[in-house]
C-alpha cells in the first residue's frame, strides 16, 4: 500500500533516447533542516526551492505543531516564523512523520532538551525502523523515551527539563543521529560534541553556522570531531535549497544506460559528503561533466551534463565511500546490471534499516528481472549482463528509491518492468513521472 492511499502500480518500457533538461526538486535533507532550524530561530526564515515531497510536508506540519508559523507562498517558496532555541510548545496531537526517518529523528533531537512531551508515529515502513539509535544519546541529555519493542514508533519523548551537554561517539555512520545530537545540544549549556569515525552528510553543521551557532569541526585520528556551543541565539535566514543529488541520480543513471541519451541537470548539490555515486559512476567510465561549478546557499553546486555511455565497467565501492552514497545504492545496482562484469558494493549494511531492507528489496527484484545477484549482511554484488530480460512485477515495499530504481531498469530491459506501488515516489520526488516523461522515458501508471 502507498503511504497515503491505494497502491499505484506502474510500468516502464524500453524507450528513449532521453533528451532535455531535468530540473529535479530541492534537496530533501536540506529542506527538512531549513524548516527545523527556521522553527528554532528568532524571526523569519525564507526558503526557496523547498522540496514539496510528502516527507518534508510532514516536517512542515510538525514544526507548526511545535509552535512555529510555517507558510507556503508559492512553488517551493516558504517562510517560517521561529520560536527560538528552547521555545518549542507542547504539541496537542500525535506527530505523524509519515515515511520519514530524517523527519522524526531530527525533530526528536530538536525537542529533547525542552521540557515538553510529544508522541511520534509514522507509516508502516517508519514504524519498523530503529529509533534507539537516537533515543540512546538523547537519554544522555536527560530526555526519556517510551516506545514499542525494539525502540520502534509509536513513541513518546519527554524532553529534559535540566539538560546536560553530551559527548557522543557515533556507533553507526548516521547523519540523522549526528543531527539529532547537535539539535539537542542547542538547548543544553556548555559544549556538545559528536565524534563521527566516518564522515556523513554535513548539512546540519553548515546550516547551524549559517543560522548563527558556533560549530567547529576538526579531523582527528578518532574521526571528525564536531563541537557545538549550546544556547546560541539563532536568527532567521534566507535559504536557497540546491537540487537534490539523490533525486538527480535517477535521470542521470537513466541517461547513462539508455542508448543515444544526452541530458543536463542544472544546479545539483556537489557537497563532497553526498558525492559517492558520482565518484563511482566516473570510475565505471560514465560520460558526466560538471559545468559552472559555483556556491549557492552555502553548498557547492554544478550543472551536470550526462551522455549515454556504452561499455560501463563494473567496479567495487569501498566501505569508506558508503556513507557518501548511502541512498544511491539501489540505482547504482541498476546501472551495475547493465555494466560489464560484477559490481561489488561493500560496507552497505545500513541499507537494511532504510525505508525498506534495500539490499533484500533490490536483490529480489533484480533476480525477478533475470539479473544475477549475491548478498551478505554487509555487501551486495550485481553481475552485469548485455541485456536484462525484465518482464517482472517488482515490489517497492513503501520505498520511493526502490520504486524509481526498478522503473529506470524497465527503460533498458527486453520486457517491461513493473512496480506494485509507485505511490511512495511522492515522498521525495513528486515530479518524477512528468520529469521522466518529458525526457522521453516510457514510464506510466498501469490502467485501473
Ligand atoms: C539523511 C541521512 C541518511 C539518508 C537519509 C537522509 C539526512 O540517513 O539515508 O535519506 O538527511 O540526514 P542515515 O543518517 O540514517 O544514514
Amino acid at each position: 500500500m502507498s503511504a497515503h492511499g491505494s497502491p499505484i502500480p506502474m510500468t516502464a518500457r524500453a524507450s528513449g533516447p532521453l533528451r532535455g533538461v531535468a530540473e529535479v526538486p530541492g534537496d530533501k535533507s536540506i529542506s527538512h533542516r531549513a524548516l527545523i532550524l527556521g522553527a528554532l530561530s528568532v524571526g523569519e526564515t525564507t526558503v526557496t526551492g523547498l522540496l514539496e515531497g510528502q516527507d518534508v510536508l510532514d516536517t512542515a506540519a510538525a514544526m507548526q505543531a511545535f509552535g512555529a508559523t510555517v507558510r507556503r507562498h508559492g512553488p517551493g517558496a516558504w517562510t517560517v516564523q521561529g520560536v527560538g532555541v528552547g521555545g518549542f510548545a507542547e504539541p496537542e496531537q500525535v506527530i505523524d512523520c509519515g515515511n520519514s526517518g530524517t523527519g522524526v529523528r531530527l525533530i526528536m533531537g530538536a525537542m529533547a532538551t525542552t521540557p515538553i512531551c510529544a508522541t511520534f508515529t509514522g507509516d508502516a515502513s517508519l514504524n519498523k525502523r530503529p529509533m534507539g539509535r537516537v533515543t540512546t544519546p538523547l537519554a544522555e541529555f536527560g530526555a526519556q523515551a517510551v516506545g514499542r519493542a525494539g525502540g520502534r514508533l509509536p513513541m513518546t519523548l519527554v524532553g529534559a527539563a535540566d539538560p546536560v551537554p553530551v559527548r557522543y561517539v557515533l556507533p553507526v555512520p548516521s547523519a540523522q543521529v549526528k543531527s539529532a545530537v547537535l539539535l539537542a545540544g542547542l538547548n543544553a549549556p556548555g559544549e556538545t560534541v559528536v565524534v563521527e569515525p566516518e564522515a556523513t552528510r554535513d548539512h546540519t553543521e553548515r546550516m547551524l553556522r549559517g543560522f548563527g551557532a558556533e560549530v567547529s569541526v576538526e579531523d582527528t585520528p578518532e574521526g571528525r570531531v564536531i563541537t557545538l556551543r549550546g544556547r546560541p541565539e539563532l536568527t532567521g535566514q534566507t535559504v536557497a535549497v540546491p537540487r537534490d543529488p539523490s533525486s538527480a541520480a535517477f535521470p542521470v543513471c537513466a541517461a547513462l544506460i539508455v542508448p543515444g541519451s544526452e541530458i543536463t541537470v542544472p544546479g545539483v548539490s556537489r557537497n563532497p559528503t553526498r558525492d559517492g555515486l558520482y565518484v563511482t559512476l566516473l570510475e565505471m567510465g560514465a560520460d558526466i561533466t560538471f559545468e559552472n561549478v559555483r556556491e549557492e546557499g552555502g553548498e557547492p553546486v554544478a550543472d551536470l551534463r550526462v551522455r549515454y555511455t556504452p561499455g560501463l565497467k563494473g567496479v567495487e565501492t569501498p566501505p569508506e565511500r558508503a556513507a557518501s552514497m548511502i541512498d544511491e545504492f539501489p540505482i547504482l545496482s541498476v546501472v551495475a546490471a547493465v555494466a560489464k562484469g560484477p559490481t561489488v558494493m561493500r560496507g552497505v549494511k545500513e541499507l537494511r534499516v532504510k525505508e525498506s531492507d534495500r539490499i533484500d528489496a533490490m536483490a529480489r527484484g533484480l533476480e525477478a528481472c533475470g539479473v544475477q545477484v549475491a548478498e551478505t549482511e554487509d555487501t551486495l554484488t550485481v553481475q552485469g549482463m548485455a541485456q536484462v530480460p525484465g518482464g517482472a512485477v517488482t515490489q517497492s515495499r513503501l520505498d520511493h528509491r526502490i520504486a524509481m530504481s526498478f522503473l529506470v531498469l524497465g527503460l533498458v530491459s527486453a520486457r517491461p518492468v513493473s512496480v506494485d506501488d509507485g505511490g511512495p515516489i511522492a515522498t521525495s520526488f513528486p515530479v518524477f513521472e512528468p520529469l521522466m516523461a518529458g525526457l522521453g522515458a516510457a514510464i506510466a501508471r498501469d490502467p485501473a
